[in-house]
């Protein structure tokens, strides 16, 4: 029997054929750094970099590619987004869903005088928008939500919250750590001045990729200046996009696969992806929530949340149950999932969770053999 794997929260695997393809064609054959000197090789290189920024804007909606900054995940990019936006005695509103990403930023940046509120999340991890209207301040500059929660999978109000942050003429910067080929996301009809989206989930791209949408008018300072292979006699990073925020030799290979992950999901369509993984998320949910002694969190209404699925045994340890369900074969995460904040909202900081994330490749097959491998060690120990 094959291994399972449930762990496309953290990761997607496995990757589309063409994403493997397209990544050893370039190591093999290719080669070359973008924009460096005018030999064909550093062409076609930063011809395959101009084809995934604009499948990422077609994607999204965004009118201008080079809009879109490479980074080397969501964590990056919204460590962009925050430092680069935010400057002493401003302040930011933030969900109780939110991940380390954002919470540890943040946290840092008030020794330099910003300052945070959170609003609070409903135990299956649900927003309220008015919580985020009622925590903005004279001095708020942004708020800054995620897309779905890497927890429970919550879907948050985004499109409304957009629109609050609007109306507010406050910025909004969207997480789409979970979401980002999975829900489609329109930049512009949902008011989203910033996106952060990683590569290597629901995009299919490699570890190492990921992106931030800057809208447009928006002044960002950078977090690293360098070669960027254009202006160079001059000692001033360039103002334009996207080299201001692209220093150093890119991630080339690893961009080139995420494009043809991206053309994947484009070619397989998003609402096929969510159909297929919403049909897997609600036969795990109900298998395990049978089982006795098994507790799912998160919402109970399944078009509220992503096929993220966060469960405990009475009477083990989260830690134990992934041992457990590792040794025969299938692969979930366990802990605090780099979410402290999303597991005190839900009460389980201290036992934290083991975590199943079924993503497209998995079968209905697997998951029956994930709910009767649950069965097992909730009834053996
Ligand atoms: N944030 C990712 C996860 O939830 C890595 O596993």
């Amino acid at each position: 029997m094959g291994v399972i794997y449930l762990d496309n929260a953290a990761t997607s695997w496995p990757k589309p054929e063409t994403v493997y393809q397209s990544m050893d064609r370039f190591n093999r054959q290719l080669g070359a750094s973008p924009g460096r000197g005018n030999h064909s090789r550093t062409l076609e290189a930063g011809s395959l970099l101009l084809e995934t920024r604009e499948a990422l804007a077609r994607l999204f909606n965004v009118s201008d590619c080079a809009r879109i900054i490479f980074t080397a995940n969501a964590t990056e990019s919204l460590n962009l987004a925050l430092k680069g936006i935010l400057k002493p005695g401003d302040h930011a509103v933030i969900s109780s869903m939110e991940h380390n990403a954002v919470a540890r930023p943040l946290h840092t940046m008030e020794r330099s005088g910003v300052s945070f509120s959170i609003a609070a999340c409903a135990p299956d991890g649900s927003l309220d928008p008015h919580d985020v209207e009622s925590a903005i301040r004279e001095n708020t500059r942004l708020v800054c939500l995620l897309h779905a929660s890497n927890l429970t999978g919550t879907i948050m109000p985004i499109a409304e919250v957009g629109a609050i942050a609007h109306r507010r003429h406050v910025l909004f910067l969207v997480d789409a750590a979970q979401t980002a080929g999975i829900i489609p996301i329109d930049v512009q009809r949902q008011q989203i001045d910033l996106l952060a989206f990683p590569g290597h989930k629901g995009l299919f791209g490699p570890q190492g990729t990921g992106g931030l949408y800057i809208g447009p008018g928006l002044e960002i300072r950078t977090l690293k200046e360098g070669g960027t292979g254009s202006q160079s006699e001059q000692i001033e990073q360039p103002e334009f996009l996207p080299d201001k925020f692209e220093s150093g030799t890119h991630n080339t290979p690893g961009i080139i696969g995420l494009g043809a992950g991206v053309k994947f999901v484009m070619e397989t369509g998003q609402e096929q992806i969510l159909r297929h993984e919403g049909q897997l998320a609600e036969m795990l949910i109900s298998g395990l929530q049978e089982i006795p002694g098994v507790t799912v969190y998160g919402p109970a209404d399944g078009s509220r949340r992503l096929a993220v699925i966060p469960f405990n045994v009475e009477g083990l340890d989260c830690g134990e149950v992934s041992f457990a369900l590792d040794q025969g074969g299938i692969i979930a995460r366990s802990g605090l999932h780099c979410a402290p904040l999303a597991h005190r909202t839900i009460g389980i900081i201290e036992q934290g969770a083991c975590r199943f994330s079924p993503g497209f490749f998995n079968t209905a097959e697997e998951i029956e053999r994930v709910i009767r491998a649950v069965y097992a060690i909730a009834a053996n120990h």
